[in-house]
């Protein structure tokens, strides 16, 4: 399964609800919402209320990335305001295995993140216990960054894994998506692509109908 994710850290918030439904309309199945808590990342972003507002209007997926120190102080918050999948990084985790747990319990998906220096190493012993594995592919933290190489042997070497040990994980990645990192993602084995700046940047219409165009594209090429 492909999904293409438009990350609504870059939308218009003054008119967030309708890029929201023109993003559906598009046939966007997953919308993913970054929050942001100025500790584990400079920036703040937005927290409950907004999601819990989008959710009464949204039957989208909601793909919810934390960017947050010790996460685990609010899976419960998040999956009663409507995300139906929790990224946590493991880089932000008391321990990691323990809230993997409570998300599990929690009853929605499973996502582990690592950041651009965080080895696959790192987690790969958890693959069996979670649905997704995010790679980070510029510093977390704000839109509209360059995509950093060397992340793309990271997502080479996960998808390995997850071959060799005939998993059903989904790999995401997150950061600096445009027409020719789009190649660059999916052919290393990304399925799951958020794109930020990348879809919103001028008319969303046209944003996200020309990033649809070109993820199938490469898809085909694979195929
Ligand atoms: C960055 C966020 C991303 C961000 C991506 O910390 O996790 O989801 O919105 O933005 P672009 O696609 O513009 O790099
Ligand atoms: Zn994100």
């Amino acid at each position: 399964m492909y999904q293409l994710c438009p990350s609504i850290l870059s939308a218009d918030f003054n008119r967030l609800g309708e890029q929201i439904k023109i993003l559906e309309e598009e046939g966007i199945e997953w919308l993913h919402i970054d929050v942001m808590d100025g500790d584990f990342v400079p920036s703040i972003s937005f927290g409950m209320p907004v999601i819990k507002s989008i959710r009464k209007e949204s039957k989208l997926f909601f793909d919810v990335h934390l960017m947050v120190t010790e996460p685990e102080r609010y899976i419960r918050d998040f999956v009663d305001c409507g995300a139906d999948s929790i990224t946590v990084h493991a880089e932000a985790c008391e321990d990691l295995e323990r809230t993997i747990e409570q998300i599990r319990e929690a009853g929605v998906k499973v996502g582990v993140s690592i950041k651009p220096a965080t080895p696959v190493n790192d987690i790969s012993h958890m693959l069996e216990d979670v649905d997704m594995v995010l790679v980070m592919t510029v510093q977390p933290g704000f839109g509209g960054q360059k995509y950093l190489e060397e992340c793309t042997e990271k997502i080479q070497e996960l998808r390995d894994l997850i071959r060799d040990e005939d998993l059903n994980v989904d790999i995401q990645v997150d950061g600096g998506i445009n027409d020719e990192t789009m190649e660059t993602v999916l052919k290393a084995g990304a399925n799951l692509v958020v794109a930020g700046s990348y879809v919103f940047k001028d008319n969303l219409v046209s944003g996200v109908r020309h990033a649809k165009k070109r993820m199938n594209e490469v898809i085909r090429e694979i195929d």
